[in-house]
């Protein structure tokens, strides 16, 4: 058997008060403490003294561990005090460091766009719930149950009777029940569509719109959406109304602007057509005010939809939904 365990914690005390730095006690905790340290090997070799001794040795090599290892790491730490005491000082001649800020999210930026351009003409802003009843987000817009327009939406079920609203056009019903005419409103928000690609997210954002008053025509539709294509790309952007096919309009259109990357010419991103569609729109369905207790022969009025990722991607020339919803700090910091 090697030194005596009192022994090697005399020793290793009096070189630690002798230590200097940081290094020169990092160098005894691998003297003593180490793999091949003594304390380390006096444990080691326990076996090799006499039976009756060794459960008092092996307690006692045990504390003088812990000791040492707790003295080492105390004067380790009152040493790195010492320095950090030291680096601390402040230089005040060095520039301040700024603090790094957040931007807004592309689409919060394009739905308050959209939410600016609207409200110079008027419109006011409204909500409704994203977990919707099947009434409120089908049957009171005109799409029964086993019509096959449901089909166009690829619906999350909550329960047999309750959805996440496909589109934010239920708000139109639940705002006509809670007020009369006039109306003008916006409603942004999120929509759920069972459905995934370059494209598709199955959460994305929607701005609804409607205007109901006496003598509303399809012109003041076209008047309101072209002003707000003018404002949203730019004033040479012309746009044409598609004839399409919405349950709860009549008679019905989908709006496309003239291509933002060729500018009408061709190209990948409008499919050689010169064209891309950005939106849903129409004169409200009759079946719909009926739904709301309006009377039909005093009022009519025009509404729309369309998606922010769509007009976002537009805008800023993004080829992948995805990447919205990915939190890359790279690509959000570009906005
Ligand atoms: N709700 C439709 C959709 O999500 C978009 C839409 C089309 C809304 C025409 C409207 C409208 O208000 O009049 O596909």
């Amino acid at each position: 058997m090697s030194k005596p365990i009192e022994q090697i914690r005399e020793e290793a005390l009096a070189e630690l008060s002798q230590a200097g730095d940081a290094d020169a006690i990092r160098a005894l905790w691998v003297k003593y403490l180490g793999r091949k340290g003594e304390v380390t090997g006096f444990l080691r070799n326990i076996s090799e003294l006499p039976k009756d001794q060794r459960p008092a040795a092996g307690k006692r090599a045990n504390e003088v561990k812990k000791e040492l290892e707790s003295t080492f790491n105390e004067s380790l730490e009152r040493l790195a005090g010492q320095t950090g005491q030291y680096s601390e000082a402040i230089d005040v001649s060095l520039p301040g460091r700024p603090a790094p800020l957040g931007t807004l999210h592309p689409i919060t930026r394009i739905t308050r766009l959209i939410s600016r351009v609207f409200a110079r003409m008027g419109f006011g802003i409204a909500e409704g719930p994203e977990v919707e009843s099947d009434y409120y987000n089908f049957e009171a817009l005109n799409i029964p149950k086993n019509h096959p327009a449901r089909d166009m939406q690829d619906t999350f079920y909550v329960s047999d009777n309750v959805v996440l609203r496909t589109h934010t056009s239920p708000i139109q019903v639940r705002y006509m029940e809670a007020h009369d005419p006039p109306i003008r409103i916006i409603a942004p928000g999120k929509v759920y569509r069972c459905d995934s690609d370059l494209t598709h997210t199955p959460m994305f954002h929607q701005v609804e719109g409607l205007l109901v008053d006496e003598n509303v025509s399809f012109g003041d539709l076209k008047g309101v959406l072209t002003a707000f294509v003018h404002q949203v790309f730019d004033i040479q952007t012309s746009l044409r109304f598609r004839p399409s096919f919405f349950p709860f309009t009549e008679p019905s259109a989908e709006v496309d602007i003239q291509c933002v990357i060729c500018r009408g010419s061709g190209c990948k991103v409008c499919s050689h057509t010169g064209w891309l569609e950005v939106l849903g729109c129409g004169m409200v369905h009759p079946v719909v005010f009926e739904n709301v207790g309006y009377d039909t022969n005093r009022y009519s009025g025009f509404a729309f939809g369309m998606g922010v990722e769509r007009i976002a991607m537009l805008k800023y020339g993004i080829n992948d939904i995805r990447m919205f919803f990915e939190n890359d700090i790279r690509f959000l910091r570009q906005f």
